[in-house]
């Protein structure tokens, strides 16, 4: 099944910016002669003073990651002002909101207005260039208002996904010191209403710090204002003059900030900064979904992820795009929304994750089919591998075996995709990602970094840097190195697994540290179990993934009680409750084990291989557990494993 191959399809290959011969061509030049190469693409982007300097970067020793250095920009400008004269009243954004009678065109001049109203309320309230937003929005167009405004003043924002508890807000703001937040009264998704000032409240009860809280009204929903903190954004913005001229930004100063999980401790601040990025993300979201002037195009990703930065927000209004923002979900009112949604607005080009048609190709084709899905063009996946079955059925129902499927592999860190096919140049396999973009050189190598060569298996690493490669850890450059290229000496290790084949294509495994991935998003697993240590009835947790049907992997979790607690169900759900509000209903676990006792080294270091291989019922394959203080502990978990589905 995962053995096909399907080629280009000629109809797109006719209209596509490159095919195979021009794909071959231009990344062999990427990567002789980056210099070169990158310092002709950089001039997409509009600067204010062009850059001398392409690329300066150092993987080892002392990390350095510098692009167009010299160079000054403003990202609004280049996402909105520039357009103006030829493209002022095209739609720039295009808003469906949870209810399907809710949606709104916005034109670019309307956008610049916005931007700039926003980014004056951010001034009065004393937001300096440099200075960090937090951004606590849900999908409407003001999430995208409040991005561009804080580029516009040349703040940094720091974008807390919506679904995030206050516990993780409060952490993600004291981390990067924000003396401002930027939410809703309430969000909307699938009908019903999401507590985000309530949220913001609990979170600021216990830290220190924010001076000023900025709410965008929404549902109209009651909330409590905080006299002297909370502004209504209305009521901030009838104040502040129209205009705003943008800022004039080095190529290297920071542009945004976002948290993600690794496989230790506290969730890492990824900076990205100004140029590199933005010529990243425009470029990989002209070449990668073969975007056109007038296509219509729509990643259904939340501004909360780095999916949402590059691909809603920064690549495609640097484009001149017209982006769709999307504030619900697939499955309301009924589980044909998003094909609905492409009809209603045209969407040539369609960007999501393998979780959502998972879920979607389990509610039957009648929702898909029930569409034309005619102006479809265009398909794209991200966030996890994509098994070979949903992928087949995205082609054949959705897509009517007319679209290709850009399987996109890239990360938080890296701000852009890494491993695509090119519309017009690949041919494609199911559940590959296929081959690098332009400048990216992938490598594979063992467990000691030796490198591997041809059709092999082993662990991605990225051998140089690219324009929209994170530069640091925020405050932490120490923890940035350590974490990306301490592991392999002078190369960034992804903490991917994968395959090549014997045509180069990657095949992405998965992670091979502790990080899971469950619906697309990165959960470290050690940030699940100081979770449940925090309850007072658990004295030791471990967590690690197992295979889901929809989630790609569930959240499992052993836990030992504290001595004389009683193992029951309800304790269960209280245990799933706890940490859903611990960090936020993403990180819900699916199954909970009550272990007596957890596989230990001698030395004390849980052995998490036995753990997921248990967890993943595959106990014939535990491999060596002689070196275990008390080998009796697997034999019990194996036994109440089997009670648990
Ligand atoms: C991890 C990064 C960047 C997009 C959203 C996720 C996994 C991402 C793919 C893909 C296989 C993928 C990797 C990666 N991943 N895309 N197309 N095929 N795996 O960003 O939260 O930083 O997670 O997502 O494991 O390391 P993220």
């Amino acid at each position: 099944m995962s053995g096909e191959v399907f080629p280009v399809p000629a109809s797109v290959a006719e209209a596509a910016y490159v095919d195979d011969a021009a794909y071959r061509a231009m990344y062999q030049r990427s990567v002789e002669d980056p210099d070169g190469f990158w310092g002709e693409h950089g001039k997409r982007l509009d600067w204010i003073k062009p850059y001398t300097k392409v690329k300066d970067t150092r993987y080892a020793p002392d990390v350095s990651i510098k692009w167009f250095e010299d160079g000054t920009l403003n990202v609004s400008a280049n996402c909105i002002d520039r357009h103006l004269a030829t493209r002022g009243d095209k739609t720039a954004i295009i808003f469906e909101g949870d209810d399907p009678n809710d949606s709104r065109h916005i034109t670019y001049r309307e956008l610049h207005a916005e931007v700039c109203r926003f980014a004056n309320v951010l001034k009065a309230h004393g937001v300096k260039k440099g200075d960090r937003v937090t951004i606590y929005l849900p999908m409407i167009p003001e999430a995208a208002y409040a991005m561009l405004a804080c580029t516009r003043v040349g703040a940094i924002h720091s974008i807390v996904f919506a679904g995030f508890s206050p516990d993780s807000l409060a952490g993600r703001i004291e981390d990067c010191a924000s003396k401002i937040v930027l939410t809703a009264d309430e969000g909307l998704r699938g009908g019903r209403k999401v507590a985000l000032k309530a949220n913001v409240d609990a979170a600021l009860a216990k830290i220190g710090g924010v001076e000023t809280v900025v709410v965008v009204k929404r549902t109209g929903g009651a909330i409590a204002m905080t006299e002297g903190r909370d502004v209504w954004y209305h009521e901030e913005a009838a104040k502040v003059p129209a205009d705003c001229p943008p800022e004039e930004m080095n190529a290297e100063d920071p542009l945004f900030i976002l948290y993600t999980s690794g496989s230790t401790g506290k969730p890492k601040g990824v900076l990205h900064t100004t140029g590199g990025y933005l010529v990243y993300a425009s470029m990989t979201h002209q070449y990668v979904f073969d975007y056109h002037d007038g296509d219509v195009y729509w990643c259904t990703a939340d501004v909360g992820w780095v999916t949402g930065h590059s691909y809603i927000v920064y690549g495609p209004l640097a484009n001149g795009a017209t982006t769709l923002m999307f504030e619900g979900v697939p499955t309301w009112p009924d589980a044909g929304r998003f094909w609905q949604v492409v009809d209603k607005h045209k969407v040539n080009i369609f960007y999501t994750a393998p979780t959502a048609i998972r879920s979607l190709m389990g509610a039957g084709n009648d929702h898909v089919t029930k569409t034309s899905r005619a102006s479809l063009r265009i398909l794209g996946s991200v966030g996890e591998p994509i098994n070979p079955e949903a992928w087949l059925w995205y082609h054949n129902v959705v897509g009517q075996q007319r679209c290709p499927i850009v399987d996109t592999w890239w990360q938080t860190e890296t701000g852009g995709i890494l491993i695509t096919p090119l519309p017009g140049a690949t041919a494609l396999k199911p559940g590959s990602a296929t081959r690098p973009f332009f400048g990216v050189q992938p490598a594979v190598v063992d467990a000691e970094g030796k490198f591997l060569e041809g059709a092999t298996e082993g662990n991605l690493v990225i051998t140089d840097s690219w324009p929209g490669q994170m530069r640091t850890i925020y405050g932490d450059h120490e923890r940035f190195e350590q974490t990306y290229f301490s592991t392999y000496k002078g190369l960034y290790f992804t903490g991917d697994g994968c395959r090549r084949d014997e045509d180069g294509y990657y095949w992405i495994t998965g992670r091979v540290d502790d990080v899971i991935n469950v619906s697309g998003h990165r959960m470290g697993t050690a940030e699940v179990e100081s979770a449940l240590v925090a309850h007072p009835k658990v004295s030791e947790a471990a967590v690690v993934g197992y295979p889901h049907d929809i989630k790609g992997q569930g959240i499992y979790c052993y836990v030992t009680l504290m001595a004389g607690e009683e193992p029951t169900e309800a304790l269960k759900k209280e245990l799933k409750d706890w940490v859903r509000r611990e960090i936020g209903p993403i990180a819900t676990p699916d199954l909970i084990q009550f272990a007596p006792g957890l596989p230990k080294t001698r030395s004390g270091k849980i052995m998490r291989r036995i753990l997921r291989k248990i967890a993943e019922n595959e106990f014939g394959s535990l491999g060596d557990t002689s070196t275990l203080a008390d080998p009796a502990v697997v034999t019990d978990l194996i036994d109440n494993r089997q009670n648990l589905k």
